[in-house]
């Protein structure tokens, strides 16, 4: 989770990366509420930006804020996995860059509605996409022990995990899952939660799984990103933000073998040997970027 809107996380660098100040046209795959797309449309007057989100109510408020540039702005609401084959859209001899900052933005989180956070009481939703059948309540309610005790413990890295959710099927039986309260006093109750300075709350691994499995985050991460590199025309600059391990494994996986293929020449150059992080600066004014790696490459 990560600053979205005001405060985008490593701005610099992710315009550094991206070349952000050619002539051209720049994809933003998960456009938020535009805050990196902003910097780049403000700064380089020959840029222009297609972005996408899957969360209509982020591109409805992104469209107000970036109204100024509305000339120079397309934005489509879709999974950027889908981006390939949306036919025709996207002029790809122009493409200089593209960028994906990956994960949940704070403008979601910030709604209680939506269910992603657990400070907050709010329905078990934790959907992107709101058109899609599949809620957090949905997977809780119908999965079997033994499915939700890997999620938890693929995507959330938790241990105990069959314990949390044999209390999760005990609760269900009993009508008492309903909110994101329930679903946090149980995280509390398996890990005998003491708040604790510099303690990361149970929950927010909790979360963190159920909300990759509902909005399935990390399928064909990698497979997307590999068809995307070779759709590129060389030069072309990509830059992905992720947040959590698991994410980050892929995207640097997928880097890996672009440059150094099994058979024929590198499809990419790796311009990140090692992931950029944020500076001790950004993560005082910006603590929601602390666990934030960026990746980047070049088409050749
Ligand atoms: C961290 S925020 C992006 C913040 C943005 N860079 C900014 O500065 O405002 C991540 C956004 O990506 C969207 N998102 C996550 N996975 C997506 C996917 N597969 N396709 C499209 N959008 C996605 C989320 O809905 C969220 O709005």
């Amino acid at each position: 989770m990560k600053g979205c809107g005001h405060t985008p996380v490593l701005l610099e660098e992710t315009l550094l990366f991206l070349q952000a100040s050619r002539p051209g046209v720049y994809l933003d795959g998960t456009f938020g509420l535009g805050g990196h797309s902003l910097e780049i449309l403000k700064r380089n007057s020959s840029a222009r930006v297609i972005g996408f989100d899957r969360d209509e109510a982020s591109l409805q408020t992104a469209a107000g804020r970036l109204k100024a540039y509305a000339n120079r702005l397309s934005l489509y609401q879709a999974d950027f996995r889908q981006l390939l084959e949306l036919e025709g859209l996207i002029p790809w001899d122009e493409v200089r860059g593209a960028l994906f900052d990956l994960g949940l933005s704070s403008f979601q989180l910030a709604d209680p509605a939506r269910g992603f956070s657990f400070n907050q009481e709010g329905p078990l939703d934790m959907r992107m996409d709101t058109r899609q059948k599949v809620t957090a309540e949905k997977i809780l309610l119908t999965y079997p022990e033994s499915r939700l005790a890997e999620l938890f413990k693929e995507y959330g890295e938790l241990h105990q995990s069959k314990l949390l959710a044999r209390k999760i099927v005990s609760l269900r039986k009993l009508g008492l899952l309903k909110t994101t309260s329930d679903l946090r006093r149980v995280a509390e109750e398996t890990y005998h939660w003491i708040p604790q300075k510099n303690r990361l709350h149970p929950a927010a691994k909790v979360f963190q799984a159920l909300r990759i499995e509902v909005n399935q985050e990390l399928a064909g991460l990698d497979d997307f990103l590999d068809r995307l590199a070779r759709q590129c025309r060389p030069g072309t600059r990509l830059v992905v933000i992720s947040f959590q391990s698991l994410e980050d494994r892929l995207v640097k996986t997928a880097w890996q073998r672009l440059a150094a293929p099994e058979k024929g020449q590198p499809v990419v150059k790796i311009l990140t040997r090692k992931p950029v992080r944020p500076t001790p600066e950004e993560i005082e004014v910006n603590v929601r970027s602390h666990s934030a790696k960026l990746r980047a490459v070049e088409r050749v």
